[in-house]
């Protein structure tokens, strides 16, 4: 049984061909993507980790994430991209809100601002915290700045010895400088595997170890992705739930709709969406082509950006998130006056009120001209974020195939950097700008 469910009603009526009719180039591309032949091909380790992963390193990602616990009031995570966002948005997937914990994960390494590491520093002083330092290449510049200053206020606190304890890096198996560095100084290492691009690295160490420093079950999580792994492994596509929903997006996508939004109802998916940004913006849009990936939480963003959805320019669809049960809810209350006039919803859940706002808002929308397709997802644990993962890995390979893309590279993000290098002075770029 689908552990994601997909409904497609309100997007079929907009196709003029219908998603079972691409079955064969659909299953063209599964033998493409299982025989490892297609592009970017030595980047499918992904494909088979949750039943293939590292064991005894799992087994010390767990003794690493107690220490942590054990010895930190704060863990401190470096990485950007898909060395940061993975293990955000799990965070946030199963967060209980406004719950008390008792080791605070908090994010360096993942933008430039001066001011946020300052303020961090400033918070870090009085504080004991360990970091967790994470970057496939070891050479990106955002999490290495914040980890050369991060790492001297560590050692300033707890003196050269003590901080090499506290100092988890998360790297190439030989490469790089982050590599060279924590070989040198002896930092306990965690591998992420060289098949494994890092928008596709939450299910390694990557995203494993602060989240189980979070206390937060990682067995279920690997569990519900080789669940996951075993039902997208049938490329028939009234099975494969995630070939279904890549094939509807690109035949949207044909049609002329060049923008899909991932929408929750939901505050913990606000993270979801961001990873699900990085995997299909740097996944797809290549070669002037791609569909443009947005993301809202309602209702909140209806109350902005909800006018333009339904009423704007018509080259977007929507992809929404709806989750069957939470942990908790909260009953209306009834008032004797009704002066607020919420009576006709006393003893009515607030989540009860939430489905109706998105059933309201996907028929208005269908109204307005916008293609939606429904993500259902049981509830926030540990297992379903583990499948979800899978599920969006898998069709995010499956899309940028259909688009005759390579889904691992990303060669565009290298042009910023040379520019930024060149005016930073760095050797070896003094003529970039000429
Ligand atoms: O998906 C990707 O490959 C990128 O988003 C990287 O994760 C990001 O650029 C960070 O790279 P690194 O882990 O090498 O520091």
């Amino acid at each position: 049984m689908a552990h994601v469910d997909i409904v497609l009603n309100d997007a079929r009526s907009f196709l003029s061909e219908q998603p079972e009719k691409l079955q064969e180039k659909v299953n063209q591309i599964h033998e493409m993507i299982h025989n490892k032949t297609g592009l970017g091909n030595d980047f499918l380790g992904w494909l088979d980790l949750p039943s293939n992963y590292d064991k005894d390193e799992f087994n010390r990602v767990l003794q690493a994430a107690e220490r942590i616990r054990e010895t930190s009031e704060v863990l401190v995570v470096i990485g950007i991209g898909g060395s940061y966002l993975g293990a955000k948005a799990g965070l946030e997937f199963l967060k209980v809100p406004f719950e008390e914990k008792t080791l605070e994960i908090v994010f360096a390494g993942h933008h430039m601002s001066g001011s946020y590491l300052k303020h961090l520093t400033s918070y870090l002083k009085d504080k004991s915290f360990s970091i967790n330092v994470i970057s496939k290449s070891g050479t990106t510049t955002e999490p290495a700045i914040a980890f050369r200053v991060l790492k001297d206020l560590l050692i300033a606190k707890v003196g050269e010895k003590e901080a090499k304890t506290r100092i988890y890096a998360t790297t190439d198996k030989q490469r790089g400088a982050l590599y060279t560095l924590s070989k040198a100084e002896g930092y306990e290492m965690f591998v992420i595997p060289d098949d494994v691009g890092g928008r596709f690295s939450v299910l390694t160490p990557v995203g494993l170890l602060p989240l189980a420093a979070d206390g937060l079950d990682v067995k279920a999580m690997l569990k519900g992705a080789k669940d996951a792994e075993d039902r997208f492994s049938n490329p028939n596509l009234e099975e494969n739930e995630a070939y279904l929903y890549a094939a509807t997006r690109y035949l949207l996508y044909k049609q002329g709709y060049k923008i899909e939004m991932l929408v929750g109802y939901e505050p913990n998916l606000l993270f979801l969406n961001e990873w699900w940004k990085q995997l299909y913006g740097e996944s797809e849009g290549k070669d002037h082509k791609g569909l443009f990936v947005a993301s809202a939480g309602f209702s909140t963003d209806l109350h902005s950006l909800g006018q333009y959805i339904q009423d704007g320019e018509r080259h977007l669809f929507e992809t929404v998130i709806q989750v069957e049960s939470t942990d908790q809810d909260t009953i209306i209350p009834e008032t004797k006056d009704d002066l607020d006039q919420l009576n006709y919803l006393a003893g009515k859940t607030l989540s009860y009120v939430n489905k109706q706002a998105l059933k309201g808002t996907m028929m208005a929308h269908k109204d307005g001209l916008v293609p939606n397709m429904l993500l259902s997802i049981p509830s926030f644990d540990s297992y379903t974020f583990g499948y979800l993962v899978y599920f969006f890995e898998k069709a995010c390979a499956m899309s940028a195939y259909l688009i005759d893309v390579n889904p691992f590279n990303q060669p565009g993000v290298e042009a910023y950097k040379k520019n930024m290098f060149a005016l930073l002075g760095k050797k070896g770029y003094e003529n970039i700008l000429k």
